[in-house]
Parts: C-alpha cells; structure tokens; sequence
C-alpha cells in the first residue's frame, strides 16, 4: 500500500476516472496534463518524477530512459489503450513496474468503425459525399458511382482476438460473409461458430475482397503488409486499417493505390501519426480517419475506469485485473 500516492495522467481523460481514483485513493495527489498537447519524453518524466502511477497514452512513448527515470517510485503504468506497443514491456518488468491496458471495453466501437471502413471503401460513400457537397452530383444514371457489392463477399481478418471476432462475426451474421482468417494460433470457436477458414497469409491476401488488420504492432508484424503482400491482393480488394498503422507499409501502400493494384484503403491509423505518408490524402479511393477506433463516449469512459481501477488495485498491493506485466 502506498501512502499518499502520486498519479500522474499525461492527458486529459474523462472525469469518472479520476472520480474513481478520488473515491478509492482520497489521500492521491493527482497531476493532469490538460494542455492540448503531447509531452515529449523529457518532459513526461520531469513532470512524472516521484509518481507512484503514470496514465498514459498510446501516443506517450515509455521506453526504457523513461521507466529507468520514473523507478523506483513508479509502481504502475496504467495504458489507455489496448495497444501497448509503446511501453518497453521487458523495461518494467526489469524495473517491477506494472503494466496494464483497457481490453474489452473498445472492442465493439473499434470493430464499427472497422466495419464502417469496408462499407465505406466498398461503396465509395465518402467519395459520393465528397462530390455531391462540391455540386459535382449532375442527377442519377445507371453507370454512376458504382462500388463494389459487401453481401456475401470474402473478408480475411489478420489477427484473431476479440475486435478481429467482432469484425468477423458482424460481417457473416449480417453481410453472410465467407470469413478467412490468419492468426498465430487456431481458434475452434471461429470455426465452429462463424465457420471461419484458418489460412496462411498468402491465401488469404491472395483470397479476400476485403482485408482487415486486427493483429498488435511487433517485430514480428511491423510492416507485415508490405508490397509483396499487398501485390498479391485482389485488384479490386479492399485493406482496412484499424490496429496500428506500422503493420502496413505506407508507403508501398500509397503507391498500389496510386497504380491500382488494389481497388480502395480505408485506414484509422498511420505509421507516423498524426502525419500521413505523401500522396495518401490526395487519393480518392481511401477513407482517412483520425483514429478514432475506440472514440466513443461509452468506450472512453470504460477506457478511464479500467486505467483508474489498475492504478487503485497496484497502489493497494493488489494484483491489476489488466495486467500485461
Ligand atoms: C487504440 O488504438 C488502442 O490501442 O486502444
């Protein structure tokens, strides 16, 4: 148990979490930054010296300066995210410092905006909605603005966690989709209950009219969609992005779109956030969106009281339910 914690919050979340860290910690000194900006590493940690429990983000870099730095006060670090490619895992584990993320409580608003993505790139409706503000809409033919139909099409899911099943599982019940997956490991019930097929890479860039990306960002999965993968998609496929944006090659994806190697892109996440790689935002055949996977009201507040339950549970000599490290 520590007494009189400090908890510092890099940015600003919503209130029921730090009302939960009032009601469970009333002795907490609570720091949050509420400029609208990102601290660099130097000044997180000049700001997060002596804090017992650092809430951050998916975009605050804690690597192992910056853990080394915050040791030994630093007892937790608690992620508002799922993704926790940022945190250096073997750092704190080194340094005992705990580590835990927000899983469950995005899973259905990621997977929407998923979905979104694939009915928006199928049927060009942000391209339609474009044209039509700009006057361009010259009245109903039947060769206008065709897309690409979603019923009944092959959508391949990399990654089988519980946004990849969400994805799956909407598209097959609703869209009575043929669902390929790739995955480091089988999983009966994706075939049992959504008759999903278990397939290597290839066959399923090689197989999908729509690829969507639900894997963690590692070494192993940097840059997993590169242009051979992408050139042995479907010329009219479609690849949605809504894990973390280094798991495609940006670049090489651009350059597919630009030759039309592959028919559309829908992305909520970019390797070099918030910038997006040359040539991308001057594409009609991709959906830019400003990762906002987990952007709900619901999802966010979730998102707060997991972070804020983490940081009372390790402050209180309890085990995190969350907890990666
Ligand atoms: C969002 O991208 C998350 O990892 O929570």
């Amino acid at each position: 148990m520590v007494d009189a914690p400090r908890i510092f919050v890099t940015r600003e979340v919503p209130e029921t979490a730090i009302a939960h860290l009032l009601e469970s910690l009333p002795d907490a000194r609570i720091e949050m930054n509420r400029e609208d900006r990102w601290l660099g590493a130097e000044e997180l940690v000049a700001r997060g010296r002596g804090a017992n429990a650092l809430i951050c983000t998916l975009v605050d870099r804690i690597d192992r300066s910056v853990l080394t730095a915050l040791a030994p006060d630093l007892k937790v670090v608690a992620a508002f995210a799922v993704g926790i490619d940022n945190i250096d895992l073997e750092a704190a584990a080194e340094l005992n410092v705990r580590v835990t993320n927000t899983p469950d409580v995005l899973t259905e608003a990621t997977a929407e905006v998923a979905v979104g993505l694939i009915l928006a790139c199928s049927r060009r409706l942000v391209e339609g909605d474009r044209l039509t503000r700009a006057g361009r809409f010259a009245g109903w033919t039947p060769l206008f603005h065709r897309g690409h139909g979603v019923y009944g099409k092959t959508l391949g899911i990399i990654g089988a966690g519980r946004i990849g099943w969400r994805v799956a599982a909407t598209m097959r019940r609703g869209f009575d989709c043929e669902i390929l997956v790739h995955s480091t490991r089988r999983h009966r019930d994706w075939e049992d209950d959504l008759g999903a097929a278990f397939t290597p890479l290839d066959t399923l860039l090689e197989r999908s009219d729509f690829v969507s990306l639900h894997c963690p960002l590692t070494d192993r999965t940097r840059h997993l969609i590169d242009a051979t993968a992408i050139s042995r998609m479907k010329p009219t496929a479609c690849l949605v992005n809504t894990a973390r944006g280094a798991v495609v090659d940006e670049i090489a994806l651009v350059r597919a779109l630009e030759r039309g190697e592959i028919g559309a892109a829908g992305l909520d996440v970019y390797e070099d956030e918030p910038r997006l790689a040359p040539g991308l935002s001057a594409l009609d055949n991709v959906v830019v969106l400003p990762h906002i996977g987990s952007a709900t009201h619901e999802a966010r507040d979730a998102m707060g009281r997991l972070c804020a339950e983490a940081v009372v549970d390790v402050l209180s000599g309890r085990d995190p339910v969350n907890a990666v490290v």
